[in-house]
């Protein structure tokens, strides 16, 4: 019985004393070596939808490079559905001859000659979502493909998928996945129909949480919300997905992208950009390649941040914030209301003690706030708009700071 007692003591110790990248990182999450942080690159479906091909492939690869997005970190080339056209007579998938005449292993070929990484599409069904085959039952066949063409990640979606729980139908996709040998980075996308968070870890480097993002406010602000319900369950390894980046589409303004990625970044959401990169703006580029904010979504410890407080008559005016490596700590004042306001990051909120002395870091004006804070920051926010800092509390950091 005594020893009984000290081993659930000893147990509640470790659980209580472990930060969160101990606990997930090396315990929960699935271990192939992927996802230490949240995933970076392109998708095709945001922008183009079925309208793909090899030469699109090719030159956005060749536009991540000379854009510089390559050298952030934006390293994973990702073709969505489309590509496929049916199976062989051995049961293997064709890529599509008209669109992807050389093949889908010589555009690895390519993509890896340039440092990046390509990444494929499939689906835990018997058709894609645009019916084309899927790999419900296919699934050591398919891996096998995949990986002989070289791929290294895999997209898997939830169309035509019989009724049968995505509990059943994702696991055997890792297997064979991990029976292939070749680290895969496993994306899973079964729109947060059975909760993934609560069972996805073991199976998946990152899972859907919400219903397909659309190139509005109104779908990125409640998909952020569906998103931060599960901020504890997000870790190295394993990672919650609110759908890729609509930057850049053109469906919001400056400031309503500038808090789509602020928030994805501070939510430590994978940054899969979704518009068409040979062809960006300055302003997409300027928001797309903040490394900054960058820095925030890959920072080492891995712990998603959270709406922490709501203010104003409308509950609009946002208080979002989470921890980050060498106890500095990441806040962003989102004014999701109409008119622009004051909005306050109170210490007691975003995890500090109230009495902390700070210096603040803007990190979309690169600079250090004039002076230091004492228990709280308010700062005017335009409507729609997001302010993102980093707070420090290191004595040196601060000198420095203030020169
Ligand atoms: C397969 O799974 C084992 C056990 O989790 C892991 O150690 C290994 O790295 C995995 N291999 C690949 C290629 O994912
Ligand atoms: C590039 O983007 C602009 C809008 O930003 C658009 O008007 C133009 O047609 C695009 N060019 C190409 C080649 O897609
Ligand atoms: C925001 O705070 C500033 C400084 O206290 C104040 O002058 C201003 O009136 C406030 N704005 C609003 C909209 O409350
Ligand atoms: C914010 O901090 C200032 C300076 O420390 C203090 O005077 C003020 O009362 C604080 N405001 C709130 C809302 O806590």
């Amino acid at each position: 019985m005594a020893l009984r007692g000290t081993a659930v003591w000893l147990l509640l110790w470790a659980v209580v004393l472990s930060p969160p990248s101990l606990l997930y990182g090396a315990t929960l999450q699935l271990n192939n070596g992927l996802g230490q942080t949240p995933q970076m690159g392109w998708n095709s479906w945001n922008f183009f939808g079925c309208e793909i091909s090899e030469e699109l492939i090719r030159e956005t690869a060749d536009a991540l490079i000379s854009s510089g997005l390559a050298d952030i970190g934006y390293k994973y080339v990702n073709i969505d559905d489309c590509w496929s056209s049916h199976r062989n007579k051995q049961g293997n998938l064709v890529p599509d001859e008209e669109t992807f005449p050389s093949g889908i292993q010589s555009l690895a070929d390519y993509v890896h000659a340039k440092g990046l990484k390509l990444g494929i599409y499939s689906d835990a069904g018997i058709l894609t979502c645009e019916r084309r085959p899927g790999s419900l039952f296919h699934e050591v066949a398919d891996a096998d493909t995949f990986a002989s063409w070289g791929i290294d990640y895999l997209k898997y979606d939830n169309c035509f998928n019989l009724g049968i729980k995505p509990e059943v139908r994702y696991p055997p996709m890792q297997d064979a996945l991990n029976k292939t040998g070749r680290p895969i980075f496993y994306s899973l996308c079964e729109w947060g129909r059975d909760d993934p968070a609560t069972w996805a870890s073991t199976v998946g480097n990152s899972w859907r949480t919400t219903d397909d993002i659309q190139d509005s406010w109104k779908s990125m602000v409640a998909i952020a919300d569906l998103n931060n319900q599960w901020a504890s369950y997000a870790g190295p390894g394993g990672w919650n997905d609110p759908d890729m980046l609509e930057v850049g589409n053109g469906g919001m303004t400056f400031n309503e992208y500038r808090s789509h990625f602020s928030i994805w970044c501070l939510m430590k959401a994978p940054l899969l950009v979704g518009c068409d990169v040979r062809n960006m703006t300055a302003e997409t580029y300027e928001i797309l390649s903040n490394v900054e904010v960058i820095a925030v979504n890959q920072d080492s410890l891995g712990v998603q941040g959270s709406k922490v407080s709501k203010q104003g008559s409308e509950e609009c005016l946002e208080v979002w914030a989470g921890p980050l490596s060498d106890s500095r700590v990441v806040v962003a004042l989102w004014n999701r209301c109409t008119e622009g306001n004051n909005i306050t990051a109170l210490w007691e909120d975003v995890g500090l003690d109230s009495n902390a002395l700070v210096a603040v870091r803007d990190l979309w004006e690169h600079r250090f706030l004039p002076e230091n804070y004492v228990g709280n920051v308010t700062m005017f926010v335009d409507s729609h708009d997001c302010k993102l800092y980093i707070l420090v509390l290191d004595e040196e950091k601060r000198k420095h700071a203030k020169q």
